[in-house]
């Protein structure tokens, strides 16, 4: 790493560059290119770790299903056409508005943690869940690309994301709610994360979304909360790189 770095122009950030906590030595091309592109090293690492130098929805990787609970999909990796998860279950209308399914193993840690919240005396709601292909096409067709992804780029077609609201509330009013403030604090006991956070469009692609947690398991998402990264981000780093997640 040592001797290629020898062999590049002067680039006044490149020191702080390779200093940073997330850096990949791989990257180190793309980093030096998007350096022009601002002056917060931090951003560049982030957003060239995540793929976000190229334009949303370019340089696309297919998903690695290998990855189970923990895969990523997003702007840069999506689901071949013909992908179906299994285990799919009916969430019963005690926890969701009428028609939701998701995969077992998130339904069994969402009753859980609508149990531990309920006691609280509040009252999650799903209002949207696992997605067909088909499903995503329409979503898409009605709320377009700040809000929603394109057919075969979206977490919901993995069963593996809820949209979780309470009763008479919709989109980000969710977030003056005592149960979104519960969810800060408590989701990720029961494996959910905050996919879409505020101000971290330019990582995620998407607009804050209050409303949307996805599940990749108790582990992983206490340590996803604690980086304070984005799950693009982590996964880029600890997943994909260090092979640590
Ligand atoms: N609303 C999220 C981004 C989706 O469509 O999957
Ligand atoms: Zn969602």
């Amino acid at each position: 790493d040592i001797e290629k770095i020898l062999t590049l122009d002067y680039n006044q950030k490149l020191t702080s560059i390779i200093n940073e906590q997330y850096y990949i030595p791989n990257n180190l091309e793309r980093y030096l290119a998007y350096s022009n592109k601002t002056d917060n090293i931090q951003d560049i690492i982030s957003i060239v770790n995540v793929g976000a130098d190229s334009e949303w929805y370019t340089n696309t990787k297919e998903t690695n299903l290998d990855d189970g609970i923990k895969m990523l999909v997003n702007k840069f990796h999506y689901l071949k056409e013909d992908y179906l998860p299994d285990d799919i279950v009916s969430i019963s209308n005690w926890y969701a508005y009428e028609g939701h399914s998701t995969k077992k193993e998130v339904y069994d840690k969402y009753v859980a943690m609508w149990n531990a919240a309920n006691k609280e005396g509040l009252v999650l709601l799903v209002n949207s869940s696992y997605r067909t292909l088909e499903d995503q096409q329409e979503e898409y067709a009605t709320y377009g690309d700040d809000y929603a992804s394109r057919p075969g780029f979206s977490e919901h077609q993995t069963g593996l994301a809820l949209d979780i609201v309470t009763y008479d509330i919709q989109g980000n009013d969710f977030e003056d709610t005592e149960e979104f403030k519960w969810l800060q604090e408590n989701a990720h006991k029961y494996g959910f994360i905050l996919r879409y956070p505020k101000d971290k469009e330019y990582i995620t692609g998407y607009s804050y979304e209050s409303w949307h947690y996805r599940y990749i398991g108790k582990d992983l998402a206490t340590k996803v909360k604690e980086s304070g990264l984005t799950y693009d981000e982590y996964y880029a780093y600890y997943c994909e790189y260090k092979k640590a997640c």
